[in-house]
C-alpha cells in the first residue's frame, strides 16, 4: 500500500521550453477566400502567398454556399503580421475574403505558468522516478528490519538499482537470495489459500498466464522484466522498478503514461505476512494480475492523465481515489463480493476482514471516497464496491472533469507522450485524428454490410 501524504513539493512551473517556442514572431493564421470557377483561379491566388514568403501548412477548398458559381478556399499559413497585411491586400483585388483568423487561439503563457510542472513524454518520468520520500536502508525504529544490517544493505542495493534506471533499458535481474525466496514462498502460498474463493474473475483468470509466463511460483520471484514484457502485450502497461515511496503526485504520474512504478525488494523475513510498507510480494500478488486486464489498465492511466497538472488538493483526492479502488478496491461479481485491490490481494488478514460480512462496505462514489480517511497501518475503516471496472472508470471521469484545470489532454500511444490541448491547433489535429479512425469505422461497416449482402 502507498502513504498518501501531499508533501509540500516544489511546485516547478511550465517548462521554459514552451514559453519560448509560442514567443516566435511568426504564428499561424487561417485565410478564408472566395474564388470564380475559373481555369487557373487558384493558382493565381497561391501566387500571392509564393510572392510575400507565406508558408502554406494546409489547404482544402469547397463549393461556397453563399454562391453556388464560387468555392471557398481555407489555407492554414505561417506569416509575421506583416506579411500576413500585404497578402490580404492582394487578396482583396482578386477575390472576395470571406475571414482572416489567428488558428492558434489558445491558453495565455500567463496561465500555462501557474501549472504545476509535469511530465509530457514517457522519458520526463526519468525526472520525478527518483524522487522518493524514503530512500534505500533509511527504516523506521519500528520496521522489522531496522536492527538488521544484512537487511539494510541489501535493501541499500536494491534502492541503488532502482535510483541509476533510466526508461528503456531492461530492469536489472536479481538473484534472490534462499531467504528472500523463502519469504516469498510463505506470502504466495498462504494467499493462494484464499484467492479461490476472495479475488475478482479478472485476477483468477490472469493469475495462471503469469504462472505460465513469468513463473509465478511458489519457489520462483519472478523478474520484473519479465513481467513487465508480459504486461505490455496484455494491457500496454510496463514496469518501472523504484526506490521507494514516491509522492502521490509522482506515482499518480507514472500511471497516465501506463507506467507502473515497482519495488523489487523483498519485505523482512521474521514477519512474512506483514509488510510496513509496499514490497515486491504486494507488487507482484496484488497489482500485476490487475494491471494485466486492458479494463483496469484504462481505469488506472485515468485516475493517472488526471493528475497531470492538478492542484495539490486535486491530486490529493485522486490518490484517495486510488488507494480506495486500486488497493482497496471490491467488485460485484455473480456470487457476491470480491476483491480487487492490490493491499487487499497481498495481505491475507486484511482480504479475510474485507469480505467477512462484518465490515463496512459503500458504493464507490469518487465525490465521498476522495474525502474518507486512509489508514496505513490497520484495516480500512469502510471499503468501496464497484459494479466493473467499467463502471468506476466512467465515475472518475465524470470525477475528474471537475477538477479545475484549464485544459484537456489525451494520450498518444504512438509518441507515449500526452497532448496538452490549450489552443485550436491542438483541438484541430485531435478532431482531424477522430475524423480519420471513423472513416476506418465507416469502411468496416460498408465492408461487413457488402459482406453480408453477398
Ligand atoms: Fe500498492
Amino acid at each position: 500500500m502507498h502513504k498518501l501524504d501531499v508533501s509540500n513539493e516544489k511546485k516547478d512551473k511550465w517548462s521554459a521550453a514552451s514559453r519560448r517556442a509560442s514567443s516566435s514572431d511568426k504564428s499561424g493564421s487561417t485565410i478564408l477566400f472566395s474564388l470564380k470557377n475559373e481555369v487557373g483561379g487558384l493558382i493565381k491566388a497561391l501566387k500571392f502567398f509564393q510572392d510575400k514568403h507565406v508558408n502554406l501548412v494546409h489547404i482544402e477548398s469547397r463549393k461556397s454556399r453563399r454562391r453556388n458559381s464560387d468555392f471557398e478556399i481555407f489555407v492554414d499559413c505561417d506569416s509575421d503580421h506583416i506579411q500576413m497585411k500585404e497578402l490580404t491586400q492582394l487578396l482583396k483585388k482578386h477575390a472576395e475574403i470571406v475571414d482572416v483568423y489567428p488558428s492558434e487561439s489558445g491558453l495565455s503563457e500567463d496561465v500555462m505558468s501557474e501549472v504545476p510542472w509535469f511530465p509530457i513524454k514517457i522519458s520526463d518520468l526519468d525526472l520525478c522516478a527518483n524522487r522518493v520520500l524514503m530512500y534505500g536502508s533509511d527504516l523506521d525504529a519500528d520496521h522489522p528490519g531496522f536492527k538488521d544490517n544484512i537487511y539494510r544493505k541489501r535493501r541499500k542495493y536494491f534502492a541503488d538499482l532502482a535510483m541509476s534506471y533510466k526508461h528503456g533499458e531492461p530492469i536489472p535481474h536479481i538473484d534472490f537470495t534462499a531467504e528472500e525466496v523463502g519469504t516469498w514462498g510463505v506470502v504466495f502460498r498462504e494467499l493462494n489459500k484464499l484467492y479461490p474463493t476472495h479475488a475478482c474473475k479478472e485476477y483468477l483468470k490472469n493469475l495462471p498466464l503469469l504462472t505460465k509466463h513469468c513463473n509465478y511460483t511458489e519457489d520462483n520471484i519472478p523478474q520484473l522484466e519479465d513481467v513487465s514484457n508480459f504486461l505490455k502485450e496484455r494491457s500496454g502497461f510496463i514496469i518501472r522498478p523504484v526506490a521507494g515511496y514516491l509522492s502521490p503526485r509522482d506515482f499518480l504520474a507514472g500511471l497516465a503514461f501506463r507506467v507502473f512504478h515497482c519495488t523489487q525488494y523483498i519485505r523482512h523475513s521474521s514477519e512474512p505476512l506483514y509488510t510496513p510498507e509496499p514490497d515486491t510480494c504486494h507488487e507482484l500478488l496484488g497489482h500485476v494480475p490487475l494491471l494485466a486486464e486492458p479494463s483496469f489498465a484504462q481505469f488506472s492511466q485515468e485516475i493517472g492523465l488526471a493528475s497531470l497538472g492538478a492542484s495539490d488538493d486535486a491530486v490529493q483526492k485522486l490518490a484517495t481515489c486510488y488507494f480506495f479502488t486500486v488497493e482497496f478496491g471490491l467488485c460485484k461479481q455473480n456470487d457476491g463480493l470480491r476483491a480487487y485491490g492490490a493491499g487487499l490481494l497481498s495481505s491475507g488478514s486484511e482480504l479475510k476482514h474485507a469480505l467477512s460480512g462484518k465490515a463496512h462496505i459503500l458504493p464507490f462514489d469518487p465525490v465521498v471516497t476522495c474525502n474518507q480517511e486512509c489508514k496505513i497501518t490497520t484495516f480500512q475503516d469502510v471499503y468501496f464496491v464497484s459494479e466493473s471496472f467499467e463502471e468506476a472508470k466512467d465515475k472518475m471521469r465524470s470525477f475528474a472533469k471537475t477538477i479545475r484545470r484549464p485544459f484537456s489532454l489525451r494520450y498518444n500511444p504512438y509518441t507515449q507522450s500526452v497532448d496538452v490541448l490549450k489552443d485550436t491547433n491542438s483541438i484541430n489535429s485531435m478532431v482531424k485524428d477522430i475524423r480519420h479512425e471513423l472513416d476506418i469505422v465507416e469502411d468496416a461497416l460498408n465492408r461487413l454490410n457488402k459482406h453480408l449482402r453477398a
